[in-house]
């Protein structure tokens, strides 16, 4: 199987199951417990049809929006994720140098492998994932950093209070610094291309991290990371500082229930990224889609709405709009074309994105997001 042959989420899938030594492929395709939520998050768009309505005139449509100020050429944006360069050694910058081609925004995880100063050569805009550490002059400091970089939305995730249970990372033995079982190795050694790449480009490391805390020169873990670096008794009001803080626009990744959008709304965030974390947190809990409605009617007029979490075509992407998200993020539809091709495979990724995208609003019989409305939507 070839790029070229790759057509959708699933064929990309295939392809990266291809390339990547399995541990690194399970640790993308993973999530928690039974893996119940990450199925629910795209089956759930299955719950309701597009109504379409015809002869609109729609030889031009506009599928820009704007989220918390910044306007995207397309309604979906590639989330932050974690390790980008061990999925491909291109990493964050492919995904930047796609996400520029198609004029859409990206995210760069704290515990992304290419610093942020180095990605604002590409002139998109972007969002800085940050955790929340128990040393609040770290938390300054990194805000600092990302202020000075130029960057554009702060996004608190906070939904990682404490690490989930991705029992097929543990069967595999996948941890950085990397200390895999036997069966964990061989699959190493099957890929050897993949191996090649990794030790011939640029050494692995954690740049907004090393700045501050040295965790790849050193036996850190990202476990340790979790357990031992970062807050869990961070509260609202903790937040309600940071905000203060940064004093731009800030989202936070990760809220589900309308008692907390109230409350994001009220400390001064600019967004919210309905999210489960693409099933890799709480199993069990509500699918972003699903959710969605009540938290729109709740506080959509008041903040930005957006979900990510199972997003894999452009009909949920408008379903999702339909319903009053903003915008919607995706993970792994990216990540997989990624791992699959590098650069090439996430502009084709975006590329079919876009033209389902663009298909589907002129079947819908609409010519802006702005004409999507639940009136276009009938749940069974
Ligand atoms: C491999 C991987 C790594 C991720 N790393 C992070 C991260 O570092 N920070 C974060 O806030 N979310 C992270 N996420 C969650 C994504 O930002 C996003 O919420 C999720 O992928 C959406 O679900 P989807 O993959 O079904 O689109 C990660 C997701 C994946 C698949």
């Amino acid at each position: 199987m070839r790029l070229k042959n790759c057509h959708n989420y699933h064929d990309f899938k295939n392809l990266a199951r291809k390339r990547l030594p399995n541990p690194i492929f399970n640790y993308i395709d993973g999530a928690a417990d039974d893996e119940v939520t990450y199925r629910r998050n795209t089956s759930s768009f299955d719950d309701c049809d597009l109504v379409p309505n015809v002869l609109n005139g729609v030889e031009e449509v506009d599928i820009s929006a704007t989220i918390m100020g910044q306007k995207l050429d397309m309604p979906i944006y590639c989330s932050p994720t974690a390790l980008q360069r061990l999925f491909h050694y291109k990493g964050e910058e492919g995904v930047a140098a796609a996400a520029e081609k198609y004029g859409t925004m990206f995210g760069v995880s704290s515990l992304g492998t290419v610093s942020l100063k180095e990605l604002r050569k590409y002139k998109t805009p972007q969002f800085y994932q940050f955790y929340f550490h128990k040393d609040r002059g770290l938390n300054r400091a990194m805000m600092q950093s990302a202020k000075e970089a130029g960057i554009e939305v702060m996004m608190l995730t906070v939904d990682s209070i404490t690490g989930g249970n991705r029992e097929r990372d543990l069967r595999t033995g996948f941890s950085i610094p990397f200390r895999m079982t036997l069966g964990g190795m061989l699959q190493f050694a099957l890929k050897p291309v993949w191996g090649i790449n990794y030790l011939t480009h640029k050494k692995f490391s954690l740049p907004q991290l090393d700045e501050h805390i040295h965790m790849s020169g050193n036996p850190m873990s990202i476990s340790r990371y979790f357990s031992e670096m970062l807050d869990s008794s961070m509260n609202w009001q903790d937040v309600e500082e940071m905000v203060k803080i940064w004093d731009g626009q800030f989202c936070l990744k990760g809220i589900m229930s309308v008692e907390d959008a109230k409350k994001a709304v009220d400390i001064g965030c600019t967004g919210i990224i309905l999210s489960n974390h693409g099933g890799r947190q709480l199993d069990g809990s509500r699918s972003p889609f699903d959710q969605l409605s009540e938290i729109v009617d709740a506080v959509g007029d008041r903040i930005d709405v957006i979900m990510d979490s199972g997003v894999q075509r452009g009909t949920h992407v408008l379903k999702a709009l339909s319903l009053g998200a903003k915008a919607v993020g995706g993970g792994r539809f990216y990540l997989f074309p990624l791992a699959a091709a590098g650069q090439i495979g996430v502009e084709r990724a975006l590329g079919l994105m876009h033209a389902e995208i663009v298909r589907g609003m002129k079947l819908m019989g609409c010519k802006t997001v702005a004409d999507l409305s639940k009136k276009n939507l009938k749940f069974r």
